[in-house]
């Protein structure tokens, strides 16, 4: 949610901010401002909408001292929660004073009572956010002393923060905290950037410290010292990012959804890559840090994720459960902490995560934590909270993901927990025969992915004739239920069409009753176990009018011949079928945002990663 962007050092800052901020649009694109520290003054400039309606701003309006010549600043693009988008509630805020300016992402919770407490004492505010009120409570503190003002108005705050705080009369430090969002500090020649992930930093410098919870650090050209609230130095190592820029570009696509599409194979690649064990048949997965003991104590494993990581999850329960005879619970991880979980010592819970930041997933990931139970990340962003509070899990390794819409970390994720599913397999009931032929498959997915997206133009056309409907329905059966249910996601996200997935046989049992000529069905045909059921269900939806499109194996011409269009996919086994169905109906999700004139890696309302409950 939301994107800091702050720079100090001897470059201009504006430049440098500008395009932070655009590397991290994608968590949030409500307004954007930025605040530049010059002359002993902080000039201000905020819009309403993206970040390029910002930068023509102060390309017209804004003092051209302060924009070529300020060498510190800070920025903001925002995912509204308190107050409108609007550009008064755009960041930065100041104080009452005038010489205090920060930018925040997370929410202040007592941010009410707090501000009360300042009206009292004579602040007004300008804004209806809680973040104005962080500014003023830093204000009321603030003599000569900013990294002191910032830790006593930081402990007076409940709630989440990632925070980057400016002083007109102290031009050679910035100071930044964190508690529950995430912020970075990337360590430059000179100077030093700081942001809320480490896209807007790679394209100067790669070695960056990962602030931790609890930590405030004054920042300046040469570098960060470290705190905490209580100024006690703290010690942070230095890591290097492991992609370079090109990674965080577009490449000549014309989104980030189409690139990472495109990008699966080798991205699963990466994923795949020294996990898989070719002589015993089983996988190295050694982040899970479990021993043989570990192993056989867990009796349960239990998947706690939002969204389509969830989806992730729900095709895993019959991944466990198919080849470790493992019981798998799949928990919606908004619910978990409300519904008295029951998860001790004996469970496995993996909380499974593409930016390792998700609020609940995270809340959910501490419960099982205080409950005992064992508990592992499943994360692509490296270094992200979830990955360190869980202390051992799994990285994707998928790269960064850009596109609102999740896609090549779905694939990833599925390819995770089909190894861990694979690992946990071989200690209670695979032979290493099966072991091997499953390991062989799994390296077969990229090629497959391969082919389904040379499906590219084949499936552009199909989605001209679907890109004008209202609602769609997507069906699947066992393994391929969660599929539909993320065909679904998709399509709705991007293209805002009005679209549900169910379990094949549940649509008679209510839905059924909306279909018509003009609400398409789109049908998870594979050829696998299940596929002659939903065939039934097909030809349910068939009776009623309503036009289906079939995703179905290569060759299976009396399938084809059952539905109205068809998308063909490459034979596989049951594993790989949710994977390389999800990534044609990603591709048909594109296309018909595409055709719909969607705004796709940014659609309304979304923000990459949702750290608010
Ligand atoms: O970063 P996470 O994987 O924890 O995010 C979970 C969901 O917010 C995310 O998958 C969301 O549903 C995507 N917009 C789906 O495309």
């Amino acid at each position: 949610m939301c994107g800091i962007v702050g720079y100090i050092g001897k470059r201009s800052a504006c430049d440098i901010l500008i395009n932070g901020l655009k590397r991290l649009e994608y968590r949030g694109y409500d307004s954007a401002g930025v605040a530049l520290n010059y002359n002993a003054q902080l000039t201000i400039a905020k819009q309403k909408g993206k970040v390029a309606a910002l930068e023509a701003h102060i390309c017209n309006d804004v003092s051209h001292d302060a924009v070529e010549k300020a060498c510190s600043g800070i920025a903001h693009t925002r995912w509204a929660t308190h107050g409108l988008p609007t550009e008064e509630n755009a960041h930065p805020h100041r104080d009452n004073s005038g010489r205090v300016a920060l930018v925040h992402n997370g929410i202040i919770e007592n941010y009410a009572a707090l501000r009360k407490q300042l009206e009292k004492k004579g602040s007004s505010f300008s804004s209806e956010t809680d973040t104005e009120v962080l500014a003023h409570l830093v204000g009321s503190f603030y003599s000569d002393d900013l990294l002191g003002a910032v830790s006593e108005a930081l402990k007076m705050v409940e709630g989440t923060y990632g925070v980057a705080v400016l002083a007109n009369d102290s031009p050679d430090e910035m100071i930044v905290a964190r508690k529950g969002s995430p912020l970075v500090v990337g360590m430059g020649s000179d100077e030093s950037i700081i942001a809320s992930d480490v896209s807007a930093i790679v394209a100067h410098t790669q070695q960056v410290i990962y602030l931790q919870d609890g930590d405030v650090a004054r920042i300046s050209a040469t570098g960060a010292e470290i705190y905490t609230l209580d100024q006690c130095v703290v010690d942070r190592n230095i890591s290097s990012v492991e992609w370079e820029i090109g990674a965080v570009e577009k490449s000549g696509y014309d989104h980030f959804m189409l690139k990472e599409i495109f990008e699966q194979p080798s991205a699963l690649e990466n994923t795949i890559r020294g996990r898989l064990d070719k002589v015993q048949g089983t996988a190295v997965l050694s982040g899970l840090n479990l021993t043989p003991r570990d192993m056989a104590s867990i009796k349960r494993l239990v998947i706690v994720a939002c969204g389509t990581s969830m989806h992730a999850g729900m095709v895993s329960k019959y991944l466990f459960e198919g080849l470790a005879d493992m019981p798998t619970s799949v928990e919606q991880a908004a619910e978990f902490r409300y519904c008295n979980p029951l998860v001790g010592a004996d469970d496995f819970v993996v909380a499974v995560s593409q930016s390792g930041e998700t609020a609940d997933t995270l809340a959910a990931v501490r419960e099982s934590i205080q409950k005992g139970a064992l508990v592992a990340g499943l994360c692509n962003v490296v270094g992200s909270t979830i990955a360190r509070e869980t202390g051992r899990g799994i990285y994707l390794h998928a790269g960064p993901e850009i596109g609102v819409a999740s896609t090549k970390a779905f694939t990833a994720q599925v390819i995770v927990l089909l190894m861990m599913a694979l690992k946990f397999g071989r200690r209670r009931r695979l032979s290493r025969e099966a072991g091997l032929m499953i390991s062989r498959e799994i390296e077969q997915i990229p090629a497959m992915i391969e082919k389904v997206l040379e499906q590219n133009e084949a499936i552009a056309k199909i989605a001209e004739k679907y890109a004008q409907v209202e609602h769609a329905f997507f069906i699947g059966r066992g393994i391929l239920y969660p599929a539909a249910l993320e065909g679904a996601l998709k399509l709705k996200e991007i293209s805002y069409i009005h679209a549900e997935g169910y379990q094949a046989a549940e649509l008679k049992h209510g839905p059924i009753a909306l279909l018509q000529e003009s609400t398409p069905v789109v049908a998870l045909l594979n050829d696998i176990p299940g596929k002659e059921k939903t065939l039934g269900n097909v030809a349910e939806c068939r009776a009623r009018k309503a036009p289906v499109l079939g995703i179905v194996t290569e060759g299976d011409l009396a399938t084809a011949e059952s539905v109205d269009d068809v998308i063909w996919v490459p034979q596989c086994s049951v594993y790989a079928a949710p994977i390389i169905s999800v990534v044609a109906l990603q591709l048909l999700s594109y296309h018909i945002a595409r055709i719909r004139g969607c705004e796709i890696d940014q659609p309304r309302n979304l923000a990459k990663s949702v750290t608010v409950e």
